[in-house]
């Protein structure tokens, strides 16, 4: 690993030298300033904070980011903010149309504002022509999906072949290639053989890549503000193209008084940095369920241990929350990805805990359904219980709050779990509603926290939605038929909802 070679001092260097010229002065003349921290400020108070900097072309690459998903539309947008020249490329026409007309077509809170400021910039634009991408941006990002391979572990890389290969073929000057999504270590160097054989012959282009880690809901911070910034090159001539690409967020960084840490590698680290660190979330949440199993069945607190573990810094406190277990389009296929690669590469052997960690988390939904069965009165036979006649409330679909993504839900696959088990289940979620509705048809939805809780044999409350962890026992207790609760995000005090005459169960507790 090579030492990061641009780091926050130093665009502070470059800042302050730059600040005698009002047209690369982000702060207008004001010196930086300590700002606050990001989680003291409101969302809206973030997306006022910033002011486009330097607007000096010659440091500024052009970019575009092709695949406009959560990952990419983020990623376009919140460049175009950092004061670049953007364009975003999706093959998906109706979204792409939405993004220009100014309606991001998913729940990520802060980025609609966003959208619509940016595009009014002129700085930001999106389209389906490939060709136009080709002639306008000096630096590609692949931001495409790079989902589970059917009745596989490994990763289904074909989007970005195609993406890869699409772009290479309009391409007409040297340009630099990055990848951001989320691959099996190997992928780079696949992609370079790629541009090379289909890109117009002595065009140079280089493939480079830089894994991502902003986490939906929080996407647009995570972007503009990330705690640290990866990337691999194969040239002096990438590396510096990389730079001047991650220069605003330094820059940003410096004008708040902030440290970004640069780590620059080589391409196989950087496609496994993210498959890494996302196993590693995995396994301490599966850590942390499997206790809560022994808690279970030992008469012991999960959460109370949970917090007197997590005050040891070495540990931490942060995905250590036992509950239903972990979900969304990235860290299951991402540890079964990391598994299967590393069986390819013959040290299968050595990630067979993966395996086991994905086995636990997977046990938390039949563990659920049991759960709800015994508040519900009803025996699990050997096939699972028979709900029938049980009403149940259920609040939250999303993989977890503030989104409307759906890919993976444990709440949602439970839901499908108790449906089969013939109970009649009745689902509220503050913004997943569409895509839930889309994916499990056979749920029933409801528009409403009220009319999901209406006469309500068993309250199931799964996604930790403000709306929910706010609920109040003996508010709620007056709409239901029966005072039953099921507590999957571990986010109630049991005694004060038995002291409101309710059944509680929570996870490991
Ligand atoms: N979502 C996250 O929080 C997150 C975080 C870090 C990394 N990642 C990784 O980023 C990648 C993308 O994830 P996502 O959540 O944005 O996925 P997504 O499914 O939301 O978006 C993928 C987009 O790519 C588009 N696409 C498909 N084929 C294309 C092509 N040939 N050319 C252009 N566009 C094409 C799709 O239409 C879609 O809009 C994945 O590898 C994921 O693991 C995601």
């Amino acid at each position: 690993m090579r030492e990061a070679e641009y780091t926050t001092a130093q665009a502070k260097v470059a800042f302050t030298y730059n600040s005698r010229s009002p047209r690369t002065d982000p702060t207008h003349g004001r010196r930086p300033h300590r700002a606050r921290l990001p989680n003291e400020q409101t969302r809206h108070q973030m997306v006022n904070a910033i002011q486009p900097p330097s607007q000096n072309t010659t440091t500024r690459p052009r970019i575009s980011f092709l695949g406009c998903g959560y990952l990419g539309a983020t990623y376009a947008i919140c460049f175009a903010e950092l004061g670049y020249e953007v364009v975003g490329f999706d093959v998906d026409a109706a979204k792409i149309e939405s993004f220009n007309t100014g309606v991001l077509p998913m729940h990520e809170p802060g980025l609609p504002e966003l959208l619509k400021k940016n595009l009014e910039s002129g700085r930001l634009r999106f389209t389906t022509d490939v060709q136009a991408v080709a002639d306008f941006a000096d630096v590609h990002f692949i931001c495409v999906g790079t989902p589970q391979r059917k009745g596989e572990h490994g990763a289904d890389l074909s989007y970005i072949e195609t993406a890869v290969v699409n772009l290479s073929k309009h391409l007409s000057r040297k340009v630099l290639i990055v990848g951001k999504s989320t691959v099996p270590v190997g992928t780079a160097q696949w992609v370079q053989e790629l541009v090379d054989r289909h890109a117009p012959e002595g065009l140079g282009v280089e493939v480079g890549w830089s894994p991502e880690f902003l986490q939906e809901s929080n996407a647009m911070h995570d972007v503009l503000r990330p705690n640290r910034i990866v990337y691999a090159s194969q040239s002096e001539w990438a590396s510096q193209l990389l730079k001047d690409v991650h220069r605003g967020i330094l820059e940003l960084a410096a004008v708040e008084d902030r440290e970004v840490p640069v780590v620059e590698t080589d391409l196989a680290t950087a496609e496994l940095v993210k498959v890494a660190a996302n196993a590693f979330l995995a396994t301490k949440i599966s850590f942390i369920n499997a206790m809560a199993d022994l808690s279970e069945a030992a008469g012991a607190d999960v959460v109370d241990l949970a917090r007197a573990i997590g005050y040891d810094q070495r540990i931490g406190n942060r995905f250590l929350r036992a509950g239903i277990g972990f979900g969304g389009g990235c860290l299951p296929k991402d540890i079964r990805a990391l598994s299967a690669r590393a069986g390819e590469l013959g040290v299968g052997e050595s990630f067979r805990f993966l395996d086991e960690v994905d086995s636990v988390n997977t046990r938390r939904r039949t563990h659920t359904v049991r759960a709800v069965a015994d508040l519900a009165g009803r025996t699990s036979g050997p096939n699972g219980p028979d709900l029938s006649g049980v009403r149940i409330a259920y609040l939250g679909a999303t993989f977890k709050p503030d989104t409307d993504d759906i890919r993976d839900s444990p709440a949602l696959d439970i839901a499908r779990r108790l449906r089969s088990a013939r109970a009649d289940v009745v689902v509220y979620d503050p913004e997943g509603l569409e895509n839930a509705k889309a994916y499990a048809p056979e749920l029933s939805f409801v528009k409403t926290l009220a009319e999901a809780v209406a006469d309500a044999d068993v309250v199931c409350a799964m996604v930790p939605w403000e709306e929910f962890r706010t609920l109040d026992p003996e508010a709620l207790g007056r709409q239901v038929a029966e005072r039953r609760i099921l507590d999957g995000m571990n986010a109630f005090d049991p005694e004060q909802w038995r002291k409101h005459g309710w059944s509680y169960q929570g996870i490991g507790r």
